[in-house]
């Protein structure tokens, strides 16, 4: 990090106490104040609640620019690694920072394929759910689970034991999801294939049934390793926050990322695009976009237009549009382009690009406005939407992980309060309340 020598002074009008703090550069974005002395020279703390205004971290993995709709990893820009890249040259470069060459792929890619088989227990443990329970539910528990057996291997000051527990969650987390979804269904689980790829390794154990063959789509799996490569990672966002603050407690890794599924569960975050279907089958038809967009604008209706807004993006999210010409493409090759959903998602996103609140708001679609359309396409039920997006987001939940255990200057977490509850009082017996 290149700090400089800016400072900022801070005065406080009433007693005229000021504080000098150190202004910090990084390679690209904002400056940051460094406020840890604030507290202990100034007497108080910042107010951010939603952290808006806040850097948690420094971090080398990603770059998000909001006002000009850029994301990089490593530098590299989405839709490059998009179209280009293997979903798992993307694992390499975040963990890593570099992509990797032609041998370091190959030893990578073999790592994580001798990894994907689970143990037997968890498909017991995992058939202890009930049929119906919701997919999410599933992978909260079983990738949990995980800690039980590595629990010789969960020191997370030894890099070698963060380098097998990063190679084994990015490796299972796919096998764990086709059986989420083969259990809901009762079909048989599929084992994993080292022959595939990942994507492909991924829709096989989904899709496969053992009582007939199954022939791979190379534009399936190029569109599930396009959507796992454009979910992989996003910067310091509510997940990957949660995933961090867990792990700044030295929990093991397999009950952090655990912790970052619970909150990427939220239909504010990674549910949005399972919400984002409902929104467009709840719509229904064209002619009643404009009730929905009235509702969206209206402080007193809880209603959200989902798969629109983003804290960081006051722009087009570049992955929203990566995604949309991914679900012409997609569609057109399954022979469905003239889906209604797609034909109404691109209305609706249409109408309120043009309104001037959707404008005044800087509310574009975001990552998840697409990829629903996509995932129900290649024939994903909804409730595992965003199963995909923490499949996905696991490279980079691991990679923030990693960057984080291997910051020997890491504190746990403990942010402070604004106390604003009853003064200390004495204890009044109940019968005499
Ligand atoms: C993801 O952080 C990440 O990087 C997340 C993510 C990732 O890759 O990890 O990109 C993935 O989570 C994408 C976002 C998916 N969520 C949705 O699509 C749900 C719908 N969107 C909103 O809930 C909202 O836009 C958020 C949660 C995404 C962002 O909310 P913020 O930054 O807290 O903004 P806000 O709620 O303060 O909204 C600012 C204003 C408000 O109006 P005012 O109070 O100023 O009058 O915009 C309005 C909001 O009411 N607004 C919307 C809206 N989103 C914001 N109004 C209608 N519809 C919307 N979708």
């Amino acid at each position: 990090m290149n700090n400089t020598a800016d400072t900022v002074t801070i005065t406080n009008n009433n007693s005229g106490d000021t504080v000098t703090l150190p202004l910090m550069r990084g390679t690209k974005g904002p400056d940051v104040i460094d406020i840890r002395r604030l507290y202990a020279e100034f007497g108080c703390f910042t107010y951010d609640p939603g952290f808006t205004s806040t850097a948690s971290c420094d971090s080398k993995i990603t770059y998000i620019d909001g006002g000009e709709g850029v994301l990089l990893h490593g530098g590299y820009p989405i839709d490059q690694l998009a179209e280009k890249a293997d979903f798992l040259e993307v694992c390499y470069l975040l963990l890593f920072g570099e992509l990797p060459n032609a041998e370091e792929f190959s030893r990578y890619s073999e790592s994580v394929t001798r990894h994907t088989m689970l143990h037997d227990q968890l498909a017991s443990l995992l058939k202890g759910f009930r049929r119906d329970a919701h997919p999410m539910a599933v992978m909260v528990g079983v990738v949990g689970a995980l800690s039980a057996f590595y629990h010789d291997k969960l020191d997370i000051f030894d890099p070698e034991q963060r380098r097998m527990a990063s190679i084994r969650l990015v490796a299972k987390m796919p096998t764990i999801a086709a059986m989420a979804y083969k259990y809901t269904i009762g079909q048989p689980f599929v084992h994993p294939s080292n022959s595939l790829s990942y994507a492909e390794n991924f829709l096989r154990m989904t899709f496969a049934v053992p009582a007939e063959p199954y022939i791979n789509s190379p534009v399936l799996s190029r569109a599930m390793n396009r959507i796992f490569v454009l979910h992989a990672d996003h910067e310091q966002n509510a997940s990957t926050s949660t995933v961090r603050l867990a792990g700044s407690s030295q929990a093991n890794p397999y009950a952090v990322i655990s912790a970052g599924i619970s909150s990427l569960w939220g239909p504010a975050h990674g549910g949005a695009n399972e919400a984002v279907l409902k929104m467009l089958e709840e719509i229904g038809s064209k002619d009643r976009i404009e009730e929905f967009l009235r509702r969206a604008k209206d402080k007193n209706d809880p209603f959200r237009l989902m798969g629109f807004g983003h804290r960081v993006y006051k722009n087009h999210d570049p992955r929203a549009r990566v995604l949309k010409e991914s679900a012409e493409e997609v569609l057109t090759e399954l022979g469905v382009r003239d889906d209604p959903l797609f034909a109404l998602a691109m209305e609706l996103e249409q109408i309120a690009l043009d309104d001037d609140y959707f404008i005044e708001k800087k509310l574009f679609p975001n990552v998840d406005f697409y990829s629903g359309i996509i995932l129900k396409a290649m024939g994903f039920p909804t409730s595992m939407f965003t199963v995909l997006f923490a499949v996905a987001r696991t490279a980079g939940w691991v990679a923030q992980w990693n960057e984080m255990s291997g910051d020997t200057g890491q504190k746990i977490g403990r942010p402070r309060q604004l106390y604003v509850g009853e003064l200390q009082r004495n204890f009044v017996p109940l019968d005499a309340r």
